[in-house]
């Protein structure tokens, strides 16, 4: 009899493969989940939410009281990092994050008044779910990758095809410097402080990796990303997520050093296998749709995930977050599939 790890999810980011596949998804906490829509309505949007460690830990708990995942993810954003960088942040409802004054010159950035001790909540909720989470399950913790961060530093808001930020880089490259230089710095000491506050391993969302050119991408994806990587890994390990890299996946984990790679649902897993180097843990990819969609599409959806990684250490997961309409039934019918307990 062989005895279940302990740890399952941490077990595999460390190069393990488990005989079940550990699951946890992506955006688990959210807008699907009524729990999490009753305690937004009291307590008065996301930020607010978010900054307020006991709103955030019982976010964090919510899916895996209701689901048993093996990650619980940490409740925060990316875009808390530019507020340590000293830029304002708030959230228009329906329509998303603002972020002023936007990057655009290089006085803007020297004008920002840091202050990392507006992080200092989001430790607070790291230590609550320490404090009672069960013994079995892992504690991820999370920031956003330079790039896709800047992306957001730049525009002021969510942008078509990352427009405002290419053209920044290539028109002044010191200044797209200098700011992936103070992003990645700020990101080090957030990271590293987030694993001394509890969280066990740690995902870098670089959600808009996939719009940059192949040199932009070895600057602006790969090189920050690896002194992240190389700063934060004696502590946790790091999951790289590099949405649409597409064939530069490969570049991005021999280069970077990242300790397990997430793939996006565009990505075909057994390609994947094939030119991964060899025991990369992997996770991933389950199309969101798919999920909504269910039935016998989201079964063969995963069993031919399932199917793609023999041999490797793999992370069951989404290929990008959850999506508000999907119904908890599909999230059960998921993990009863792949945990192969569905009747
Ligand atoms: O995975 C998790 O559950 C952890 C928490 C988490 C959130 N955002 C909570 C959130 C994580 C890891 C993120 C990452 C994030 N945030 C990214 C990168 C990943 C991705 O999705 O591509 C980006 C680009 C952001 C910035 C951001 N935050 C946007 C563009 C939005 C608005 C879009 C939307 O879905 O409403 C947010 C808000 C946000 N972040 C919500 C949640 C649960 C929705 C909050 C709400 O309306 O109640």
């Amino acid at each position: 009899m062989t005895l279940r790890a302990s740890k399952p999810l941490l077990a595999t980011l460390q190069g393990t493969r488990q005989p079940v596949p550990p699951v946890w998804l992506m955006r688990q906490a959210g807008r699907y989940l009524p729990e999490y829509r009753a305690l937004r309505a009291e307590k008065g949007g996301f930020l607010a939410l978010a900054m307020d460690s006991e709103s955030a830990a019982e976010i964090t708990l919510q899916p895996i009281r209701r689901f048993g995942m093996d990650g619980a993810i940490l409740f925060s954003d990316i875009l808390v990092v530019p507020m340590a960088l000293g830029q304002k942040l708030w959230f228009e409802t329906g329509e998303g994050p603002r972020l002023a004054p936007t990057v655009t010159a290089r006085d803007v950035l020297d004008g920002f008044d840091a202050d990392s001790s507006v992080l200092e909540p989001i430790y607070g909720t790291i230590r609550r779910v320490k404090a009672s989470l069960d013994p079995q399950t892992t504690f991820l913790g999370f920031a956003g990758s330079p790039w896709t961060v800047a992306t957001y530093m730049i525009a002021g808001q969510g942008s078509r095809e990352q427009a405002e930020a290419r053209r920044l880089a290539y028109r002044d490259e010191g200044l797209m410097q200098a700011l992936v230089d103070r992003i990645a710095d700020q990101t080090i000491s957030y990271l590293r402080a987030q694993a001394e506050a509890g969280v066990e391993a740690v995902q870098l969302f670089d959600s808009w990796a996939g719009s940059l050119s192949p040199a932009q991408f070895e600057r602006w994806v790969i090189a920050p990303n690896a002194r992240i990587a190389a700063a934060v890994r004696d502590l946790v390990p790091v999951i790289g997520f590099p949405k649409g890299a597409g064939g530069k996946l490969a570049a991005y984990a021999r280069e970077t050093g990242v300790d397990a790679i997430g793939l996006d649902e565009t990505v075909d897993p057994a390609w994947a296998n094939t030119v991964l180097p060899e025991g990369l843990p992997v996770q991933g990819n389950l199309d969101p749709l798919a999920l909504i969609t269910g039935g016998a599409v989201l079964d063969s959806a995963i069993d031919r995930i399932l199917a793609a990684f023999p041999e490797r250490p793999h992370v069951f997961n989404l290929g990008h977050g959850i999506l508000p309409d999907t119904p908890i039934a599909h999230v059960e019918q998921l993990l009863a599939r792949v945990r192969g307990t569905a009747s």
